[in-house]
């Protein structure tokens, strides 16, 4: 089978986890990328040891987002867009539920890949063989207990990204939505639980096997890396443990 030529991505949230996972997924693949997260110092140290180029950058700032865009120009351009920046503040029920929590949550996963997607469209269009990969997660499938504010935030993005593939189908723009479960990464519990190490770490006690970002990243690469013409619409990944949002196996 044919793959995927062209092959210059964009990756956020790459300062860590998932999104770092997939830089390096993708170099090694032989894919050129401009790794994007705020944290300069952690995606400087990626581009050493992976050649991706880096960019420190706010996906919720325009500013940021256009001297981004200008940095992407400069260095080839692009045919592939991963939105992977975003994360999960607080559990709470809706009923103490924190306004900034959810304001937080709205920017880095809703406002920021609006803002992404709509930077990058033109670039995308003019290609002709574009693709947008959006990073949601099972928490934008299915509602939980504790999970409105990040239930809200990824069944938005999901929701964009479906409008996304309508809008866009015109322009051959491929629209994959890759949505995982419980992935285990350094800092996504630890930022959710306000910093509690203890807290965090419950999160995955006593799961065998949860996902790891390397385990996502070879999926969003074999998503775009296949031929053009091929869209997987909507990837959900689980750990075996998991069988269902709310059955997760602890031993
Ligand atoms: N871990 C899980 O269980 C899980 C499951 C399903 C879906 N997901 C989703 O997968 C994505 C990555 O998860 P992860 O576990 O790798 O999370 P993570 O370790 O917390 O990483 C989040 C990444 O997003 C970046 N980021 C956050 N806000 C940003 C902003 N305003 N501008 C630019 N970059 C920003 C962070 O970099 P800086 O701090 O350096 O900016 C970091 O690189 C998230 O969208 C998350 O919601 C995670």
């Amino acid at each position: 089978m044919t793959q995927n030529t062209s092959k210059h991505a964009v990756v956020t949230g790459a300062s860590t986890g998932i999104g770092e996972a997939t830089v390096r997924k993708l170099r090694a693949d032989g894919w050129h990328v401009v790794a994007v997260a705020r944290r300069a110092d952690r995606l400087e140290t990626l581009a050493r040891e992976t050649g991706a180029l880096a960019f420190a950058a706010d996906i919720t700032q325009d500013s940021d987002v256009a001297a981004l865009v200008d940095f992407v120009t400069a260095n080839g351009g692009l045919d592939t867009l991963v939105n992977i920046a975003g994360g999960a503040r607080g559990a709470d029920q809706i009923a103490t539920a924190k306004e900034e929590d959810w304001d937080w949550m709205f920017q880095a996963n809703v406002i920021g890949t609006m803002k992404m997607i709509q930077a990058f469209l033109p670039a995308l269009r003019a290609h002709g063989n574009g693709t947008v990969l959006n990073l949601t997660s099972t928490a934008g499938l299915v509602a939980y207990e504790g999970g409105a504010g990040y239930n809200a935030a990824k069944f938005a993005q999901h929701a964009i990204t479906n409008a996304l593939r309508l809008e866009e189908v015109a322009n051959n723009l491929r629209v994959i939505e890759v949505a995982p479960g419980l992935v285990q990464t350094e800092e996504f519990a630890l930022n959710r639980m306000g910093g509690d190490a203890e807290a965090a770490k419950k999160v995955y006690e006593g799961v065998e096997a949860p996902l790891t970002g390397a385990d996502v990243a070879e999926v969003v690469s074999y998503a775009v890396g296949l031929p053009h013409h091929i869209n997987l619409d909507q990837i959900v990944i689980r750990p075996v443990a998991q069988a269902a949002n709310h059955k997760l196996l602890r031993k």
